[in-house]
C-alpha cells in the first residue's frame, strides 16, 4: 500500500512516499530554518507564507523521487495537530484538495504519535511499551498500546525540552537551531564543571512530571553560582553542564516510569531524540530497551506521517472533508 505523507505542522514543509508503513521510497524536507535563524525561533507568520509556497513544488518532488504519480497512491496522509495553526492548514488544506480532486482516501494525524511510529518504522518494539516524546514545542512521556493508543503518564510543566535547548543557545548566541548548536559544543566541554540544579516536583501526584524554568533561569541568569570549584566556566563547559541535567531529567523520569509499570522497552521521538546525550545515556539505564529512529526520522519529516497514516488508511479509517487542524495535544490523559 503505497501512502503520500504530508508535513507542515512547525517549520519543515515535507513530503514522503512510504510502502505498507515502513519502506521509504522518498522523503522530502524542505527546511525553513535560514529565514527563521535571525529571529532564534519559528516565526508562525513567515512558516506558514513559506509552507504556502513550497508545498506543491515539496510533493511533486517526492513523488517523482519516488518514481510514482498521485493516482498510483493507495491514500493520503497530513498532520491535522498540534502544531502552528497557519503552518497546519495549509498542509490540511493542501492534502483535502488533493484528496478531492483524484478521489483517493486520506487521514489526519496526529505529530506527536507520528514521532513515536517513527522509532516504530525500523524496530520492532513489543506493545505496550513506553514514549518518550521530545521536541521544540513538547515534552511527553505517555504509554503506548498501539499506534493510535497513547496515555499521558508525565509531561512538562513549563517550557519544553528542544525549547529549553533553543532559549539556552539564544541566550549564548550559540547558533540555531539550538538543540543542535548545544549538543556539538557540548561535545568538548565537561558535563561536571556546572552542577545545575533538578527541579523539585511533587512526587506522590505527578511522578513522572518535568520542568525546565528553573534549569533555563540557572543557565541563563545565575550560572557561576553553580559553576563547581576549581572548573573553567568555558562554552563548552557550560553548554556539556546544561544537556546533562537537561537530559538527566528525562532518563530520571523514565526510570521511574519503567519500574512502575514493568514497560522496559522505550521508544524515543521528535527532534530531541537526535541529541548524542541522550542517545548514549538512555540505554546505559539498567533494565530499558531505548529504540530511537534513525537521525532523519527524528526531526519533523513526512516519512512518519505516510508511515503512521497507513496504519489506519489499511484499517479503513479515513477523515472527512471537515477535519480541523488544532494546535494543542489532545492524547488522553
Ligand atoms: O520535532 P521537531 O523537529 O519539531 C517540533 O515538533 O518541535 O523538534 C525540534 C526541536 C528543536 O527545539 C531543536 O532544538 C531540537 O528539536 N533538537 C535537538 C537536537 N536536534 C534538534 N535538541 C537537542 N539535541 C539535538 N541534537
Ligand atoms: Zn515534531
Amino acid at each position: 500500500m503505497l501512502v503520500l505523507g504530508v508535513e507542515t505542522s512547525c517549520d519543515e514543509c515535507a513530503a514522503a512516499v512510504v510502502e505498507d508503513g515502513r519502506r521509504v521510497l522518498s522523503s522530502v524536507v524542505a527546511t525553513q530554518i535560514d529565514f527563521h535563524r535571525e529571529y532564534y525561533g519559528v516565526v508562525p507568520e513567515i512558516a506558514s507564507r513559506l509552507h504556502t509556497q513550497w508545498i506543491s513544488g515539496v510533493v511533486e518532488e517526492a513523488l517523482g523521487k519516488a518514481g510514482v504519480g498521485l493516482n498510483e497512491m493507495d491514500g493520503l496522509a497530513v498532520t491535522a495537530r498540534p502544531g502552528l495553526l497557519g503552518s497546519l492548514m495549509v498542509g490540511l488544506s493542501f492534502v483535502k484538495s488533493l484528496a478531492w480532486v483524484s478521489g483517493k482516501p486520506w487521514i489526519a494525524v496526529d505529530h506527536m504519535k507520528a514521532h513515536i511510529y517513527a522509532a516504530r518504522m525500523v524496530h520492532e518494539i513489543p506493545l505496550p511499551h513506553l514514549g518518550l516524546i521530545v521536541s521544540g514545542g513538547h515534552t511527553l512521556i505517555v504509554r503506548v498500546d498501539d499506534h493510535d493508543t497513547m496515555t499521558v503518564m508525565g509531561k512538562t510543566i513549563d517550557d519544553a525540552c528542544g525549547e529549553a535547548f533553543d532559549k539556552v543557545a539564544k541566550f549564548y548566541d550559540l547558533g540555531y537551531p539550538g538543540g543542535v548548536a548545544v549538543d556539538r559544543l557540548a561535545a568538548g566541554g565537561d558535563e561536571v564543571a556546572f552542577r545545575f540544579p533538578k527541579p523539585k516536583l511533587d512526587k506522590r501526584s505527578s511522578p513522572y512530571d518535568i520542568s525546565y524554568s528553573g534549569l533555563k533561569t540557572a543557565v541563563i541568569n545565575q550560572r557561576d553560582q553553580f559553576l563547581v570549584a576549581g572548573k573553567e566556566p568555558t562554552p563548552a563547559n557550560m553548554a556539556a553542564s546544561f544537556q546533562k541535567a537537561a537530559i538527566g531529567m528525562l532518563t530520571d523520569r523514565i526510570a521511574l516510569a519503567a519500574e512502575a509499570t514493568g514497560l522496559c522497552d522505550v521508544a524515543v521521538g521528535g527532534g530531541v531524540s537526535a541529541n548524542s546525550y541522550l542517545r548514549k545515556t538512555l540505554p546505559e539505564l539498567p533494565g530499558i530497551r531505548a529504540w530511537f529512529p534513525p537521525m532523519a526520522l527524528c526531526t519533523d519529516n513526512g516519512a512518519m506521517i505516510a508511515g503512521i497514516g497507513y496504519e489506519y488508511l489499511r484499517r479503513g479509517i479515513v477523515s472527512t472533508l471537515e477535519e480541523p487542524a488544532r494546535s494543542r495535544v489532545i492524547l488522553r490523559s
